[in-house]
């Protein structure tokens, strides 16, 4: 379905490495074309002085909605036309809420969060930040909110510049965001990357040096550095065993709590989608085939669909393409 030898419209400058580009490297580029920039920060306002990622949340405003998501469609350029990969999709975040994608291998969730931190620019359709639709808007007026919605990727070690210590990398988004002498990004990088439960000696070693697990838990540090407002999760627990899965669920739950960050978690263990989600997207070939509240979901599925990737939570192989959970090997995690 998709050619292999379109080359990709990303830009392989980005501070993520490869991994801001698609899964499908040098493949079909989205027809749109896709965006030069990442969500890093790269766009931040390096302002002097002020730090703004303590700003976050100063807006003043009513509206309890954080994402509107409207009628979203993605396509990627093949040699035989344009994939549809997201088709009309329609979703809402609200402001500390946390909404789960899930859907079967394939079905279009990692290009529905690449279109929402605009790494993919979407065909049409409308994603609304706080009032403002980012769908189309140009590079240079995205800059200013790049910082505010973040994303852990699917792939780790594909994420993570290989020449960059672990604390480099997690400091970078600082810089970006103006976070002003060295001396004070470094510490909040290690604060950062204590937070995510790694030793301080992870600092100055680099991604290959990790594990898949760890290689993750740099990107989720990485991704909170510039302290966002929306946290877009692609498998980010995916590649980690389950006590620091469930260390890593308990960070994200904190500091929602604390900060009222909002995430939209796409996962494959519907344990994780209970654990995080109070509300819940199942997407099945770039469609929306059910959405509700999540425990009302999971508890009585409507959709057919989603009832086998409820009984594909108990027995992995009971649905096409539904992961089993990865847990590298010889990981420490
Ligand atoms: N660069 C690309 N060019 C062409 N087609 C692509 C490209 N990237 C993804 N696709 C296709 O778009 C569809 C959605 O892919 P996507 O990676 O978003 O799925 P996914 O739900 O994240 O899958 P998984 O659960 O395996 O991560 C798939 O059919 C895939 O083959
Ligand atoms: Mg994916």
């Amino acid at each position: 379905m998709t050619d292999p030898k379109t080359p990709s419209g990303t830009d392989p400058k980005t501070p993520y490495g490869t991994e801001a580009r698609p899964t499908y490297g040098t493949e079909a580029r989205p027809t749109s074309g896709t965006d030069p920039t990442t969500t890093s920060g790269t766009e931040a306002r390096p302002t002097s002085g002020t730090d703004p990622t303590t700003t976050s949340g100063t807006e003043v405003t009513t509206d309890p909605v954080l994402l509107s998501v409207e009628d979203l469609t993605v396509e990627y350029a093949t040699h035989d036309g344009p994939f549809r990969a997201v088709d009309r999709m329609s979703f809402r975040i609200e402001r500390g809420g946390s909404l789960a994608v899930v859907g079967e291998s394939g079905c279009g969730k990692s290009t529905l969060a690449r279109a929402l931190v605009r790494l993919l620019k979407p065909v049409s359709g409308r994603i609304v930040l706080d009032g403002t639709d980012i769908a189309a808007l140009p590079e240079r007026r995205l800059r200013p909110l790049r910082r505010r919605v973040q994303m852990v990727f699917q792939d780790p070690y594909g994420s993570l510049d290989p020449h960059l210590t672990a604390q480099q990398i997690v400091a970078e988004p600082l810089r970006l965001a103006g976070v002003v002498g060295r001396a004070e990004r470094a510490r909040r990088a290690a604060e950062l990357i204590e937070q995510v439960g790694l030793p301080s000696a992870a600092l100055t070693r680099r991604p290959s040096d990790f594990s898949g697990g760890q290689q993750q838990r740099i990107g989720i540090a990485r991704a909170l550095a510039s302290r966002p407002e929306l946290l877009v999760c692609d498998e980010a627990t995916s590649a980690l065993d389950v006590s620091v899965q469930a260390h890593v669920l308990n960070l994200l739950r904190e500091l929602q709590a604390e900060t009222g960050i909002a995430y939209l978690v796409i996962a494959h263990n519907l344990a994780v989608v209970r654990e995080i989600s109070t509300d819940v997207v199942v997407m099945r070939a770039g469609r929306t085939v059910e959405t509700g509240p999540t425990a009302a979901v999971l508890a009585s599925p409507a959709d057919p669909y989603t009832r086998a990737l409820r009984r594909a939570a108990l027995d992995p192989t009971a649905i096409h393409g539904v992961k089993p959970r990865r847990v590298p090997e010889g990981s420490t995690t």
